[in-house]
């Protein structure tokens, strides 16, 4: 018998579970109509601009509960689309401030308008929990991330292929010791983000990466700097 989800474990209210088994279902229905080349680094811009996209929900899961276990209270998320996964990061850094106190937040990232607003609704729906958790930067997080972040405990890499290492680049010196990466799809998208682990698996790099066998693959690197 599997575990009910570590959301239910911590009394997230029945409406947001709701809203995230919504979402959730919607995205992908979606997922299920896009064609492999719609993902090209050329088009994607445009075919996915209405699109979720939303990490599945056992990798929600995942992320949660291990933002539960490293205690973070500060998570920058690349690219936030219409807020799904930013939901779990916001509950589970809620969640820890209850437990050790502090104040957290979610830097979320999103340049497209139309996504942003959605997604701002959707938080919205969730209530206080959430929405007093997550700030949003909307923009290209090649500008929206260059300046005014704090010592970041978890960095969620769900973005298109060529803006995993750039982001990364902008994040590192923010990274605690110990802090983790967690990069979507690094199996499915290996190609595309040859560089990135490239970067990361480079002996001295700092980081320790090890690849979750969940579907297309999910990595989880460790960042321990000498
Ligand atoms: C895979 S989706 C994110 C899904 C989201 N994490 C979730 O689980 O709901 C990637 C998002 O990154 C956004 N994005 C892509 N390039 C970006 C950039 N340079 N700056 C900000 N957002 C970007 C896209 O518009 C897209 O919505």
């Amino acid at each position: 018998m599997s575990s009910p989800s570590p959301l239910e474990g911590d009394k997230v209210p029945s409406h947001i579970l709701a809203l995230l088994a919504r979402l959730h279902a919607e995205s992908l229905q979606q997922e299920a109509s896009i064609a492999r080349a719609d993902y090209d680094a050329n088009v994607i811009h445009g075919n996915m601009k209405d699109k979720f996209i939303a990490l599945e929900p056992e990798k929600c899961h995942f992320v949660y509960q291990l933002a539960r276990a490293i205690n973070a209270k500060y998570i920058v998320e690349a690219g936030t689309s219409y807020g799904v996964s930013t939901i779990y990061l916001a509950l589970a850094v809620a969640a820890n401030c209850r437990t050790t106190g502090g104040v957290g937040k979610v830097i979320g990232t999103e340049h497209e308008g139309a996504k942003a607003e959605k997604a701002r609704a959707y938080w919205e729906e969730c209530g206080d929990i959430v929405k007093d958790v997550v700030e949003l930067r909307e923009g290209d997080l090649r500008e929206t991330l260059k300046e005014g972040l704090g010592t970041v405990d978890l960095l969620l890499l769900d973005i298109w292929t060529p803006m995993a290492l750039p982001t990364l680049k902008l994040v590192q010196p923010k990274l605690r010791p110990g802090a983790v990466v967690i990069t979507d799809n690094t199996i499915g998208s290996a190609a595309g983000y040859q560089e990135l682990l490239e970067y990361m698996q480079a002996p001295g790099s700092g980081f320790t990466n090890l690849t979750l066998p969940y579907n297309k693959g999910l990595e989880m690197s460790v960042y321990s700097p000498n």
